[in-house]
Protein backbone atom coordinates (compact mmCIF):
# COMPACT_ATOMS: atom_id res chain seq x y z
CA UNK A 1 0.00 0.00 0.00
CA UNK A 2 0.94 3.59 -0.37
CA UNK A 3 0.48 6.71 2.06
CA UNK A 4 1.07 10.43 2.00
CA UNK A 5 2.48 11.73 4.79
CA UNK A 6 2.55 15.53 5.61
CA UNK A 7 4.70 15.62 8.73
CA UNK A 8 5.37 18.15 11.01
CA UNK A 9 9.16 18.67 11.06
CA UNK A 10 10.34 21.26 13.22
CA UNK A 11 14.54 21.51 14.09
CA UNK A 12 14.55 22.97 17.76
CA UNK A 13 11.88 24.63 20.10
CA UNK A 14 12.60 27.74 19.31
CA UNK A 15 12.35 27.71 15.61
CA UNK A 16 9.06 27.58 13.45
CA UNK A 17 7.93 24.72 11.84
CA UNK A 18 5.80 22.87 8.93
CA UNK A 19 4.42 20.23 7.53
CA UNK A 20 6.55 18.52 4.78
CA UNK A 21 5.16 15.88 2.67
CA UNK A 22 6.49 12.26 2.23
CA UNK A 23 5.31 9.40 0.14
CA UNK A 24 5.67 5.94 1.77
CA UNK A 25 5.55 3.53 -0.79
CA UNK A 26 5.26 -0.09 -0.89
CA UNK A 27 4.56 -0.49 2.83
CA UNK A 28 3.12 -3.67 4.25
CA UNK A 29 -0.17 -3.34 5.98
CA UNK A 30 1.04 -5.42 8.57
CA UNK A 31 3.78 -2.97 9.54
CA UNK A 32 3.03 -1.12 12.84
CA UNK A 33 3.02 3.08 11.96
CA UNK A 34 6.23 3.37 13.99
CA UNK A 35 7.85 0.72 11.49
CA UNK A 36 6.33 2.78 8.48
CA UNK A 37 8.10 5.58 9.89
CA UNK A 38 11.31 3.52 10.17
CA UNK A 39 11.17 2.73 6.71
CA UNK A 40 10.43 6.47 5.66
CA UNK A 41 13.53 7.36 7.76
CA UNK A 42 15.92 5.15 6.33
CA UNK A 43 14.73 6.37 3.01
CA UNK A 44 15.52 10.04 4.35
CA UNK A 45 18.86 9.09 6.04
CA UNK A 46 20.08 7.80 2.59
CA UNK A 47 19.53 10.59 0.85
CA UNK A 48 21.22 12.76 3.57
CA UNK A 49 18.38 14.44 5.43
CA UNK A 50 17.25 14.49 8.60
CA UNK A 51 15.00 11.85 9.83
CA UNK A 52 11.67 12.28 11.44
CA UNK A 53 12.24 12.53 15.03
CA UNK A 54 9.72 10.46 17.41
CA UNK A 55 9.63 8.82 20.50
CA UNK A 56 9.18 4.82 21.39
CA UNK A 57 10.58 2.51 23.43
CA UNK A 58 8.86 -0.49 24.46
CA UNK A 59 6.73 -0.58 21.20
CA UNK A 60 4.50 -2.40 23.01
CA UNK A 61 2.08 -0.20 24.54
CA UNK A 62 3.05 -0.15 27.83
CA UNK A 63 5.81 2.19 28.36
CA UNK A 64 3.86 5.36 27.14
CA UNK A 65 6.90 7.15 25.44
CA UNK A 66 5.38 6.76 22.27
CA UNK A 67 2.38 9.34 20.89
CA UNK A 68 1.78 11.79 18.05
CA UNK A 69 -1.83 13.05 16.11
CA UNK A 70 -2.85 11.04 13.34
CA UNK A 71 -5.14 13.37 11.59
CA UNK A 72 -5.95 15.24 14.34
CA UNK A 73 -6.50 12.24 16.47
CA UNK A 74 -3.83 11.33 19.57
CA UNK A 75 -2.79 8.06 18.96
CA UNK A 76 -4.45 7.68 15.65
CA UNK A 77 -7.89 6.30 14.82
CA UNK A 78 -7.83 3.02 17.09
CA UNK A 79 -9.63 2.97 20.42
CA UNK A 80 -7.62 2.16 23.01
CA UNK A 81 -4.44 1.58 21.25
CA UNK A 82 -0.76 3.57 21.65
CA UNK A 83 0.62 4.69 18.23
CA UNK A 84 3.13 1.89 18.79
CA UNK A 85 0.45 -0.85 18.37
CA UNK A 86 -1.40 0.59 15.33
CA UNK A 87 -0.88 -1.24 12.60
CA UNK A 88 -1.42 0.22 8.78
CA UNK A 89 -4.07 -1.93 7.94
CA UNK A 90 -5.97 0.59 10.06
CA UNK A 91 -5.49 2.64 6.96
CA UNK A 92 -6.26 2.81 3.41
CA UNK A 93 -4.60 2.81 0.35
CA UNK A 94 -3.72 5.80 -0.69
CA UNK A 95 -4.32 7.89 2.41
CA UNK A 96 -3.22 10.99 3.12
CA UNK A 97 -2.28 11.23 6.78
CA UNK A 98 -1.29 14.75 9.14
CA UNK A 99 0.85 14.01 11.75
CA UNK A 100 1.73 16.25 14.28
CA UNK A 101 2.91 16.11 17.63
CA UNK A 102 1.02 16.96 20.76
CA UNK A 103 -0.07 20.53 21.08
CA UNK A 104 -0.40 21.78 24.37
CA UNK A 105 1.54 24.87 26.07
CA UNK A 106 2.28 22.24 28.95
CA UNK A 107 4.26 19.73 26.43
CA UNK A 108 6.50 22.40 24.46
CA UNK A 109 8.01 20.75 20.97
CA UNK A 110 11.50 19.16 21.62
CA UNK A 111 11.71 17.97 17.70
CA UNK A 112 9.71 17.38 15.09
CA UNK A 113 7.02 15.17 16.73
CA UNK A 114 8.78 14.92 20.17
CA UNK A 115 7.72 16.84 22.80
CA UNK A 116 8.94 17.73 26.05
CA UNK A 117 6.76 16.03 29.14
CA UNK A 118 8.33 16.64 32.21
CA UNK A 119 5.37 18.75 33.27
CA UNK A 120 3.54 15.09 34.42
CA UNK A 121 7.06 14.42 35.69
CA UNK A 122 6.91 17.33 38.65
CA UNK A 123 3.23 16.52 39.22
CA UNK A 124 4.08 13.21 40.20
CA UNK A 125 6.82 14.51 42.21
CA UNK A 126 4.38 16.41 43.91
CA UNK A 127 3.04 13.16 45.14
CA UNK A 128 2.55 10.17 43.35
CA UNK A 129 4.68 7.73 45.62
CA UNK A 130 3.66 6.32 49.12
CA UNK A 131 6.21 6.31 52.02
CA UNK A 132 6.22 2.90 53.19
CA UNK A 133 8.84 0.52 53.72
CA UNK A 134 10.03 -1.41 50.67
CA UNK A 135 12.29 -3.94 50.62
CA UNK A 136 11.18 -7.95 50.40
CA UNK A 137 7.88 -8.51 48.99
CA UNK A 138 4.99 -8.87 51.33
CA UNK A 139 2.99 -11.94 51.81
CA UNK A 140 0.38 -11.61 49.01
CA UNK A 141 -2.30 -11.54 51.95
CA UNK A 142 -0.33 -9.80 54.52
CA UNK A 143 -2.57 -6.65 53.30
CA UNK A 144 -5.92 -7.19 52.37
CA UNK A 145 -7.69 -4.74 50.08
CA UNK A 146 -11.06 -5.26 49.05
CA UNK A 147 -11.55 -7.26 45.54
CA UNK A 148 -13.55 -4.29 44.17
CA UNK A 149 -10.86 -1.79 45.40
CA UNK A 150 -7.75 -3.79 44.14
CA UNK A 151 -9.54 -4.10 40.58
CA UNK A 152 -10.02 0.09 40.40
CA UNK A 153 -6.99 0.65 41.39
CA UNK A 154 -5.36 -1.72 38.71
CA UNK A 155 -7.36 0.13 36.48
CA UNK A 156 -5.72 3.47 37.30
CA UNK A 157 -2.47 2.29 37.71
CA UNK A 158 -2.69 1.29 33.85
CA UNK A 159 -2.53 4.99 32.83
CA UNK A 160 0.81 5.33 31.35
CA UNK A 161 2.03 8.84 31.19
CA UNK A 162 1.52 9.14 27.51
CA UNK A 163 -0.11 12.58 27.50
CA UNK A 164 -2.38 11.70 24.64
CA UNK A 165 -5.02 13.19 26.91
CA UNK A 166 -3.77 16.78 26.97
CA UNK A 167 -3.22 16.56 23.73
CA UNK A 168 -7.24 16.02 22.98
CA UNK A 169 -8.46 18.54 25.68
CA UNK A 170 -9.71 21.60 23.85
CA UNK A 171 -8.40 23.09 27.40
CA UNK A 172 -5.18 21.05 27.48
CA UNK A 173 -6.03 19.93 31.07
CA UNK A 174 -4.06 16.97 32.45
CA UNK A 175 -7.08 15.80 35.07
CA UNK A 176 -7.14 12.28 33.53
CA UNK A 177 -3.84 11.78 34.35
CA UNK A 178 -3.63 13.05 37.34
CA UNK A 179 -7.13 11.49 38.59
CA UNK A 180 -5.39 8.43 37.35
CA UNK A 181 -1.99 8.65 39.34
CA UNK A 182 -4.04 9.93 42.51
CA UNK A 183 -6.49 7.18 42.45
CA UNK A 184 -4.10 4.24 41.99
CA UNK A 185 -2.19 4.85 45.09
CA UNK A 186 -5.46 6.30 47.22
CA UNK A 187 -7.31 3.29 46.22
CA UNK A 188 -5.01 1.06 48.56
CA UNK A 189 -4.44 0.78 51.84
CA UNK A 190 -0.68 1.61 51.94
CA UNK A 191 -1.72 5.08 50.48
CA UNK A 192 -3.87 6.07 53.08
CA UNK A 193 -1.35 7.86 55.71
CA UNK A 194 -0.62 10.48 52.38
CA UNK A 195 -4.01 10.75 50.45
CA UNK A 196 -4.83 14.38 51.61
CA UNK A 197 -1.71 15.46 51.25
CA UNK A 198 -1.08 13.55 47.60
CA UNK A 199 -4.42 14.66 46.24
CA UNK A 200 -3.32 18.78 46.87
CA UNK A 201 0.03 18.20 46.17
CA UNK A 202 -0.70 16.75 42.67
CA UNK A 203 -3.65 19.70 41.40
CA UNK A 204 -1.42 22.45 43.33
CA UNK A 205 1.32 20.95 41.23
CA UNK A 206 -0.70 20.66 37.81
CA UNK A 207 -2.28 24.06 38.47
CA UNK A 208 1.29 25.44 38.49
CA UNK A 209 2.33 23.70 35.23
CA UNK A 210 0.64 25.28 31.56
CA UNK A 211 -2.22 23.07 31.58
CA UNK A 212 -5.95 23.99 31.51
CA UNK A 213 -9.05 23.05 33.76
CA UNK A 214 -11.25 20.54 33.30
CA UNK A 215 -14.72 21.29 31.92
CA UNK A 216 -16.21 17.65 31.22
CA UNK A 217 -15.34 17.45 27.61
CA UNK A 218 -15.01 13.63 27.77
CA UNK A 219 -12.03 14.02 24.57
CA UNK A 220 -9.53 12.68 27.46
CA UNK A 221 -11.23 9.38 27.98
CA UNK A 222 -12.24 9.21 24.19
CA UNK A 223 -8.49 8.62 23.42
CA UNK A 224 -6.88 7.38 26.11
CA UNK A 225 -5.16 3.75 24.68
CA UNK A 226 -5.49 2.43 28.12
CA UNK A 227 -9.14 3.57 28.16
CA UNK A 228 -9.13 5.38 31.95
CA UNK A 229 -12.31 6.19 32.86
CA UNK A 230 -13.03 9.75 33.39
CA UNK A 231 -15.21 8.46 36.97
CA UNK A 232 -11.46 9.00 38.48
CA UNK A 233 -11.67 12.76 37.69
CA UNK A 234 -15.25 12.91 39.74
CA UNK A 235 -13.24 10.82 42.04
CA UNK A 236 -10.38 12.97 42.18
CA UNK A 237 -13.17 16.03 43.29
CA UNK A 238 -14.13 14.37 45.98
CA UNK A 239 -10.89 13.67 47.06
CA UNK A 240 -9.70 17.05 46.34
CA UNK A 241 -12.48 18.30 48.39
CA UNK A 242 -12.34 16.17 51.39
CA UNK A 243 -8.92 16.90 51.51
CA UNK A 244 -9.46 20.50 51.86
CA UNK A 245 -11.61 20.81 54.23
CA UNK A 246 -9.53 17.96 56.45
CA UNK A 247 -6.74 20.71 55.89
CA UNK A 248 -8.34 23.19 57.31
CA UNK A 249 -9.72 21.76 59.93
CA UNK A 250 -6.92 20.74 61.17
CA UNK A 251 -5.40 24.35 60.56
CA UNK A 252 -8.02 25.15 62.57
CA UNK A 253 -7.35 23.19 65.52
CA UNK A 254 -3.64 23.54 65.44
CA UNK A 255 -4.67 27.31 65.78
CA UNK A 256 -6.91 26.72 68.90
CA UNK A 257 -10.02 28.48 67.48
S1 LIG B 1 -4.80 9.02 31.23
FE1 LIG B 1 -4.60 7.82 29.31
S2 LIG B 1 -4.14 9.38 27.76
FE2 LIG B 1 -3.72 10.32 29.75
S3 LIG B 1 -1.55 9.97 30.16
FE3 LIG B 1 -2.68 8.25 31.11
S4 LIG B 1 -2.70 6.66 29.52
FE4 LIG B 1 -2.16 8.54 28.46
S1 LIG C 1 6.60 2.80 22.62
FE1 LIG C 1 6.03 2.14 24.63
S2 LIG C 1 3.88 2.60 24.67
FE2 LIG C 1 4.44 3.02 22.61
Amino acid sequence: MNLTLKVWRQKHASTAGRFVTYEAKNVIPDMSFLEMLDVVNEGLITKGEAPIAFEHDCREGICGSCGFVINGVPHGPRRGTTVCQLHLRAFKDGDVLTIEPWRARAFPVVKDLVVDRAAFDRIIQAGGYVSVPTGSAPDANGLLVPKADADQAFDAAACIGCGACVAACPNASAMLFTAAKVSHLGLLPQGQPERDERARGMVAAMDREAFGSCTNMGECEAVCPKEISIAFIARLNRDLMRATFRGRRAARETAGV
